[in-house]
């Protein structure tokens, strides 16, 4: 069920039930962090291998003292800046965060997202929750209640629809665990922004292939149904492809003159934060139009481009 009652979300999650929450980034699947049995369903909710683990997501720096067993004093003046917001921090974990949220990792990642809906429900639920992103393993995550009701729809107790995600890119996962900081996932923070709230350059750990330090970030994830080509040469790709239905994700040219059946222009102005938050929704689109091919243009590598580029590169690798 969908809805806007931020109480009953609250009540449902502390009875053990899975909840889908609004963020700025993406939707996440809710369960309360001290119930293990809940977690759990997280994981088969979404088929969701045990060993990738979930962000914890809290509503008051407070509750850090309880997750985190040491705070570095830099990640200290970062959180105070770029908190709440899509970015999500990864520390040593306290004695009292379970290894089911962890993945059995030494370490935890925490995030306090800026959606005001989610942050009233975290207050009144006065604890934690576990969230991935609310969608099946694998495929593209949701920016609308809708979305999260077309895929996941019974597995969850309620979905609160806090309208459409503004940012629409998953969190930019930034690690304190060693010297120096580390980026492990490109996101809703650009790495322009995130080094100068940083005061130095962080380095880029960020793997194509399936990685322990960061399990999440696997080959074939944001994919779609249809076969996505990340394409250097739209209209060379198009005339390759030209026997089958071909659909389009570009930034701001169109291609009036290519027969595509189906075209998503993510921004004619020109502008990668706009296209940031229209692309998971357009994928959406093009696989439920049907197309067979999907032609996606490369970003310019700079602000949100890069991770609009890094989710492209991974939905164009191959379902097996
Ligand atoms: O924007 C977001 O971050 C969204 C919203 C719902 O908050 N959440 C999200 O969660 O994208 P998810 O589960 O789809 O991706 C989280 C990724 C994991 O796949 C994993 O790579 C990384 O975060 N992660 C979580 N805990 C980790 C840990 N202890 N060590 C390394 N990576 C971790
Ligand atoms: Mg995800």
């Amino acid at each position: 069920m969908t809805g806007k009652d931020v109480k009953k979300a609250a009540e449902l999650l502390s009875k053990g039930k899975l909840v889908a929450i609004p963020t700025e980034t993406v939707y996440g699947l809710a369960a309360c962090i001290d119930n293990n049995e809940a977690i759990l369903s997280i994981f088969h909710a979404k088929n969701r291998p045990a060993f990738d683990p979930l962000i914890v997501h809290i509503a008051d720096l407070n509750w850090l003292d309880f997750l985190v067993s040491e705070i570095p004093e830099k990640a200290k003046r970062f959180m105070e800046v770029v908190w709440p917001g899509p970015v999500t921090l990864l520390f040593r974990k306290s004695d009292q965060v379970s290894d089911l949220v962890t993945s059995g990792n030494p370490t935890v990642a925490i995030r306090f997202p800026s959606h005001p809906m989610s942050l009233e429900m975290l207050r009144l639920l006065g604890k934690p929750v576990a969230a991935p992103s609310a969608n099946p393993f694998g495929y593209v995550s949701p920016t609308e209640a809708a979305h999260v009701e077309n895929q996941l729809g019974e597995k969850v107790s309620y979905i609160l629809d806090g309208g459409p995600c503004r940012v629409g890119l998953e969190s930019t996962i930034v690690s304190f665990v060693n010297e120096p900081v580390e980026v492990l996932r490109l996101g809703g923070m650009s790495l322009e922004t995130l080094e100068k709230y940083l005061g130095e350059k962080p380095v880029l750990k960020i793997s194509t292939h399936s990685n322990p330090q960061a399990p999440g970030q696997l080959d074939k994830h944001y994919a779609t149904s249809a076969s996505l080509i990340l394409s250097d040469d739209i209209i060379e790709d198009f005339l390759e492809n030209r026997q089958k239905l071909v659909g389009l994700i570009s930034f701001q040219n169109g291609y009036p003159d290519l027969a595509f059946a189906h075209r998503e222009v993510l921004s004619p102005d020109g502008n990668a934060d706009e296209a940031a938050s229209r692309l998971f929704a357009a994928m959406r689109r093009l696989d439920e139009s049907g197309v067979e091919v999907i032609l996606a243009e490369r970003f310019p590598d700079e602000g949100l481009g890069r991770a609009i580029n890094d989710r492209l590169h991974r939905a164009s690798h191959r379902k097996p």
